[in-house]
């Protein structure tokens, strides 16, 4: 299958980026609770207020972080520069509850946008519309009327800040819309705004569309909305540009004490995933109180990095996946007249057969060594020859095969096992065995 998605000129490089490092720092790191700790653990507003105020990471070197994104295969990446807590980790000029006025006196936001530019990376900021200090943001425009308009045009200071401060801003997150929706947050003229601010901007769909309260919790609401979706711990094809944001641990996204991380081959099997579904991945780090991003987590990172360096082009910019039946081994993906198989295991066969593959076969390689592969095509069917019993690769090991054209496939790749014409199974038994129930028939 390929993707037949229109992408505008400005937003190309997310398709060709595939990967992005999703970064939720803010002071909730210092309670080792992630970050909605304040909410979760119905935490005394004040005094986590007073914690956040004196928090103060010695360890925040963003050129560092980016270093690490760059080598670990990273594209892009997104910081939260205000969380569900209210907390700005930039020079906001409208509050004083930011890392410039309290105790670090740093523009954290600066700093990241400034050393992720400089490494090459494409920027995005990450802002939530709610903000659980502000009862004007649940009660609503009804209630009082004066206190709403406040905080809403303190919701578009700070996002104007963010769109004309920094210079050029690549991407938007905006979260957290719960209780409230478009209509109340002006969100669509918001936008128009940002646009203004910022001509390419992409702005993700949690802009409060949904009429479906379950929409409205889920993702903040409207999938049609937006120029990206955003399925949340799950992957969920859209038939457009769309961005799984997954955590690294289990279910946390601030740093969590103790929390365990994935292990680097589910990480691998997530990214695989987006991308042979044509979405990308935006996976997530929650750097501890400190500044620092946890070992486990880099050494799981930098070993999905040197896979990349090794396949990354069965990954970026890939423009199809899933052709033919090859579900059981692990993914296909498509750039191109080229066809990837990404193997999940090595089961050690000599021998392997892609079947239903319409298109011809210029050539067949193991990627990392590039060892050729004899082959041969019978009809349908691609057969490679000499596979070794083991591959060096200790992640998902790689086979790359050139076709002569765009690589297709016929009604048995089109309709898999449980979808399609049944008609055609029961053909196919007919034509090769007959109908009865014995084997002697
Ligand atoms: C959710 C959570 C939030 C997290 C976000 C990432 O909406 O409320 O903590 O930042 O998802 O997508």
């Amino acid at each position: 299958m390929y993707f037949n998605y229109e992408v505008p000129e400005e937003f190309k490089w997310f398709p060709e980026s595939r990967y992005g490092l999703f970064i939720h720092w803010g002071p909730y790191a210092l309670t080792g609770r992630g970050e909605q700790a304040l909410f979760r653990d119905h935490m005394n507003q004040r005094e986590y207020e007073k914690m956040a105020c004196g928090w103060n990471p010695q360890n925040y070197d963003p050129r560092e972080w980016a270093a690490f994104c760059r080598e670990a295969g990273f594209k892009y990446a997104c910081l939260t520069t205000r969380h569900h807590d209210g907390y700005c980790l930039w020079d906001c000029k409208v509050t004083d509850y930011t890392s410039m006025r309290q105790a670090p006196h740093r523009d954290f936001v600066r700093e990241y946008v400034e050393a992720f530019r400089e490494a090459g990376l494409k920027i995005g900021l990450y802002y939530s519309w709610c903000d659980w200090r502000i009862p004007a943001y649940y009660e609503g425009p009804g209630k009082d009327q004066e206190k709403w308009d406040e905080m809403q045009q303190y919701i578009w200071k700070q996002v104007e800040e963010l769109c004309t401060g920094y210079g050029k801003i690549d991407y938007f997150f905006f979260d957290g819309v719960w209780p409230r929706n478009a209509e109340d947050l002006k969100s669509r003229s918001l936008v128009e705004k940002m646009r203004q601010w910022q001509p390419s901007i992409m702005i993700n769909n949690r802009l409060g569309f949904s009429t479906d309260p379950a929409q409205l919790l889920e993702h903040g609401g409207g999938n049609e909305e937006g120029d990206f979706g955003t399925p949340e711990h799950n992957v969920n094809p859209e038939g457009r540009l769309w961005e799984a944001c997954r955590v690294s641990y289990w279910r946390w996204w601030g740093y969590h004490s103790g929390e365990r991380f994935q292990e680097t081959e589910r990480l691998l099997d997530t990214l695989c995933t987006c991308a042979s579904e044509g979405g990308n991945l935006i996976l997530n780090v929650g750097p501890d109180a400190d500044g620092r991003i946890p070992e486990e987590f880099r050494r799981r990172a930098l070993e999905i990095g040197g896979w990349l360096k090794k396949y990354g082009e069965a990954v970026y910019g890939n423009d199809g996946g899933s052709m033919t039946e090859a579900l059981t081994y692990g993914f296909q993906t498509i750039k191109g007249n080229d066809l990837y198989l990404i193997f999940r295991f090595w089961d050690g066969k000599t021998k392997f057969v892609l079947p239903d593959l319409t298109s011809g076969v210029v050539s067949a390689e193991l990627m990392g060594t590039g060892e050729k592969l004899k082959f041969e095509k019978k009809g349908d069917d691609l057969i490679l020859y000499g596979l070794p019993e083991k591959t060096e690769e200790p992640l998902f090991p790689v086979i790359k095969i050139e076709c002569s054209t765009r690589p297709d496939t016929n009604s048995w790749g089109r309709q898999r096992l449980w979808e399609g014409d049944p008609g055609r199974v029961a053909d196919w038994a007919r034509e090769q065995r007959g109908s009865g129930l014995w084997t002697s028939i």
